[in-house]
């Protein structure tokens, strides 16, 4: 299996397995958010589209972005990694360089590892007219099919073939631009498609796209490599493909979903976080959830302030959804906030169909959580208690550890890869605040 270590030199393979937090410690001090994991790992992907030297800044140094970086390399992308003290960030700068790619050189194992390697197909077919990839992989907590990407590349031209579990596909004349139809503003799709449009000929059009912050930062890149797309931050992109594109220097956008985890853990503690290059736009509509729920959130030069409003935290009823909606991947991280809120909560999640995995670890630590189908409600408990339990994706682990920080006692987690995939550096930088958190 490929080493991520000669991929990515900053990564260091995890010795210590499990987690300890003695919680009840109100975390206060600076703790910086990095670039979002969600952007950078398609913008890594971009680089494949061009032979000329991307640029990416503020990445963050979590297990995904090794991952991916071992996977780039086998398909014979250069990257030169360095500590991004230009821009005064706190992650890490990469240049990536594609001038020769290597199509056939996919470590499945690593595909396996993470469903975000899907984003291969549409640039490995818009740069070498073929891909042939194993169904990728991630959390366990959904169908998460990729029936919109391949009806989307088809709609382009390509030829794709499901085989034995692996993706096989191929545009020997290359792609062509097409009216897209999504039946659900799929994040993955819509950068997919984005992807394999902007080397495609003609305009593509992508209807009912998903309008995350992260694709504007994907189309942002994309556009300073010269490539031709309007209706940023919008469900509707086209894109006029076939011009011919540059190399890129790009600052990848703060993780609003390590944000707004952070901020939660800052009310759930009652101590008070400063989080430089975060801001409350970033949250899109679920902003004004915040303050509902007793966390108080304001705007500064610093970055945002996130502390627990005077009423305390209060049972609120939340609904997933698609940006600007209430984020997916920020709902295991509340859940842990509403068990110790008071009063009934509602959460309903409605864009995974088993994305409560967490509940029952939340139960041993006392949380009193009722599911009934795709909504779990809540009646807040004064505090959880310290017990052991298991991360099984990798926003339920960011839940964990906030329920193990407001807990009594002492909580100790395992499975913390899945910690390590989303996060950067979570230990080093909670402890920082105050937290008393260590790996064993
Ligand atoms: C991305 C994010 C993930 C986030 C999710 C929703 C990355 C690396 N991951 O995941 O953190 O939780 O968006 O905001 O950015 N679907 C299909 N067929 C498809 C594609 C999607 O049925 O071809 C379904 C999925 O099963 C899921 C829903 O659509 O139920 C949304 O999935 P999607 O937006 O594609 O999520 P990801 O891109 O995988």
């Amino acid at each position: 299996m490929t080493s991520l270590s000669a991929a990515a030199p900053w990564w260091r393979p995890n010795t210590h397995h499990r987690l300890i937090i003695r919680g009840g410690r109100p975390l206060i001090g600076t703790y910086p958010i990095s670039g979002a994991k969600n952007a950078v790992l398609p913008l890594m992907v971009s680089a494949l589209l061009t032979p000329h030297l991307v640029t990416l800044r503020n990445v963050p140094a979590n297990l995904d972005v090794a991952v991916l970086a071992a996977l780039l390399q086998r398909l014979g992308c250069e990257m030169h990694w360095s500590t991004n003290s230009a821009t005064n960030g706190t992650g890490l700068a990469v240049t990536l360089c594609a001038d020769r790619v290597r199509p056939h050189r996919i470590d499945p194992d690593l595909v396996t590892r993470m469903r975000a390697s899907v984003l291969l197909l549409g640039a490995l077919l818009a740069r070498c007219g073929e891909a042939l990839l194993p169904m990728p992989g991630g959390d366990a907590i959904g169908l998460r099919g990729i029936d919109f990407h391949i009806a989307g590349l088809r709609a382009m031209g390509a030829t794709v073939e499901l085989d034995g579990g692996m993706i096989r596909a191929a545009a020997r004349d290359g792609l062509r631009g097409a009216d897209i139809l999504l039946p659900q503003p799929s994040v993955g799709a819509t950068e997919n498609l984005l992807l394999a449009a902007v080397a495609a000929m003609g305009t593509t059009t992508i209807r009912n796209a998903a309008r995350e912050p992260e694709i504007a930062d994907l189309a942002a890149c994309l556009i300073a490599m010269g490539a031709r797309i309007s209706g940023l931050g919008t469900h509707v992109l086209v894109i006029e493909g076939g011009a011919p594109l540059t190399g890129a220097v790009h600052t990848v956008l703060p993780d609003r979903i390590e944000f707004g985890t952070l901020a939660r853990a800052a009310a759930l503690t009652d101590g008070e976080l400063i989080l430089p290059r975060a801001h409350i736009d970033l949250l899109g509509a679920a902003a004004a959830s915040y303050g509902a729920a007793g966390v108080e959130l304001h705007d500064t030069a610093d970055g945002a302030i996130a502390r627990r409003a005077k009423q305390g935290l209060v049972g609120v009823d939340i609904t997933t959804g698609s940006y600007p909606g209430f984020a997916t991947d920020l709902q295991a991280p509340t859940m842990a906030l509403l068990t110790m809120a008071s009063g009934l909560s509602a959460v309903t999640e409605t864009i995974f169909e088993q994305r409560f995995r967490h509940v029952d670890e939340l139960r041993k630590m006392g949380a009193n959580i009722a599911v009934h189908g795709r909504t779990a409600r809540i009646r807040g408990v004064e505090r959880l208690q310290g017990a052991a339990v298991t991360c099984t994706d990798v926003r339920a682990a960011a839940a964990l550890v906030l329920a193990g920080l407001g807990a009594s006692g002492e909580t100790i987690l395992d499975g913390l890869d899945h910690l390590d995939r989303g996060y950067d550096r979570m230990t080093e930088k909670l402890a920082a605040c105050g937290a008393n958190i260590a790996r064993r």
